[in-house]
């Protein structure tokens, strides 16, 4: 290969979710090697990687030990399939996965990455209930802003318009219900009241043609809803009244990314079924897997029963020994402990960015925290779409990365700044952070006012 990288990636690489037009008088950042909580690009400047590269590195960049487990895996069985057959790194991390997942979760279906997840578990949760003698439970209900994947049943999970308008029609039943962002409710609200929603909505399709809910512990799309106290409990009871499944859709927040190896975990509440990615080989390659409880692989383990569903890739035997090394790191240095013991002081960080006339709300958990920017903190007033690209894409995202500091700004919902950094992360990684956001966000509120008074005048 001879020619330079940021001419052959203009010409040759197809950068997803990517306005590649808009490297015509930019460059493309490229990323060559990560340590630790950093990264550098092709001209040798550290970035702190406040994203874990896509909420997925969550041991930290650069650990020889997965790079070793992946090249001794390769020696010794590179490839075998789980279609009819098993290998022992499969059946070691599916048991690893089994003790560690809460309650009866103990029956794990591998896939390469977070929508193949997703995809398998609308599958699963409709050919159980065919199973059980209720075939007509076909819908997945999910949440407004919410982000599921992007192959065609997973997309008609993901609650974001833009994504899903122009791959209409997509595959049917999949329905919408309000989300949990109460930044944004009266406050004379029930703060159940979208927990509600969804019985409402269960019993507006009719019960007999939902097949499951799929929930986010904290969802991402629209930057980390919380869920209200007791919200998880009340769509739980919602969903055994109407025997309707609950899929914790985790592929962001498993693996400790709240402190706890399950997102369902820190809220207190039992899915039938977890769908994970990312985190779990801390996406040293790429590995995701659908978690299924007891009771839901019961109706395919007699007879000649079988879900009929797989992947040539599913539990690839190079990343699931991957996985096994990235757990036993997990475990050996507490990483959820860690995030357990900094998260207040990062939050605390955050939190002192309010002074900002740009910050109207800091909210998630764990390593997993999003800032929304307003034009107006006392109104909550939001940027329209044209000042929103004036911040977003005109301003923030390349100043942050041109000071050293790799976060997510994004406008699919009201526009946010979200932080997701890997789990060793800890106070000199935050005070970096706040180092570069709070003169970042200062000069963005200056830009606004000016921008507004200009388009104004
Ligand atoms: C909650 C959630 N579900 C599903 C997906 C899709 O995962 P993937 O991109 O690995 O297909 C994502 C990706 O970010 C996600 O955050």
């Amino acid at each position: 290969m001879s020619g330079d990288l940021q001419e052959q990636a203009k010409r040759h690489l197809w950068m997803h979710f990517t306005r590649m037009g808009s490297f015509a008088d930019h460059e493309v950042p490229v990323i060559v090697r990560g340590e630790g909580c950093y990264v550098f690009d092709e001209h040798g400047k550290r970035h702190l990687d406040g994203l874990s590269a896509l909420y997925c590195v969550n041991i930290g960049h650069g650990r020889p030990e997965l790079g070793e487990a992946a090249a001794a895996q390769s020696k010794e069985l590179a490839f075998y399939t789980n279609w009819s057959y098993a290998h022992p790194r499969a059946i070691e991390l599916a048991t690893r996965v089994a003790e560690l997942a809460p309650g009866n979760l103990n029956r794990v279906f591998f896939t390469s990455g977070g929508s193949e997840a997703v995809e398998s578990a609308w599958k699963l949760a409709k050919a159980y209930h065919a199973a059980m003698g209720e075939p007509r439970r076909h819908k997945l209900i999910a949440r407004n802003l919410a982000y599921h994947g992007t192959s065609m049943g997973a997309l008609s999970a993901t609650g974001l318009t833009a994504l899903r308008v122009p791959f209409e029609p997509l595959t049917p039943g999949g329905v919408h219900v309000p989300n949990t962002n109460s930044y944004r409710w009266g406050e004379d609200r029930d703060p159940l009241w979208a927990a509600d929603a969804i019985e409402e909505a269960i019993e507006f399709q009719g019960p007999e043609t939902v097949a499951a809910v799929i929930l986010e512990p904290v969802q991402n799309g629209g930057g980390c809803f919380v869920p209200q106290d007791g919200y998880f409990q009340r769509v739980r009871e919602i969903c055994d009244r109407h025997g309707v499944l609950l899929i914790s859709d985790e592929v962001i927040c498993s693996w400790g990314r709240l402190g706890y190896w399950f997102g369902c975990e820190r809220f207190d509440y039992q899915p039938d079924m977890i769908t994970t990615a990312k985190g779990i080989s801390s996406a040293y390659v790429p590995l995701g897997a659908l978690i299924a409880g007891d009771h839901i692989a019961e109706p395919f383990l007699h007879g000649k029963a079988a879900f009929n569903h797989g992947f040539t890739f599913g539990g690839h035997p190079v990343a699931c020994a991957v996985g096994l090394a990235n757990i036993e790191i997990m475990e050996d240095e507490d990483l959820c402990g860690n995030v357990l013991a900094n998260e207040g002081a990062f939050r605390e960080m955050l939190d002192g960015l309010r002074d900002l006339p740009i910050v109207g709300d800091v909210r998630g958990a764990g390593y997993f925290q999003a800032i929304e920017l307003v034009k107006d903190k006392d109104t909550k007033e939001t940027f329209d779409h044209e000042e929103s690209e004036h911040l977003l894409r005109g301003f923030l995202s390349g100043e942050l990365y041109q000071r050293g500091l790799i976060c997510r700004t994004d406008d699919r919902g009201d526009p946010i700044v979200q932080l997701s950094p890997p789990l060793i992360a800890g106070p000199q990684q935050f005070e970096e952070i706040e180092a570069i956001l709070r003169p970042v966000l200062s000069e963005a509120s200056e830009r606004m006012e000016q921008w507004s008074s200009l388009s104004r005048a």
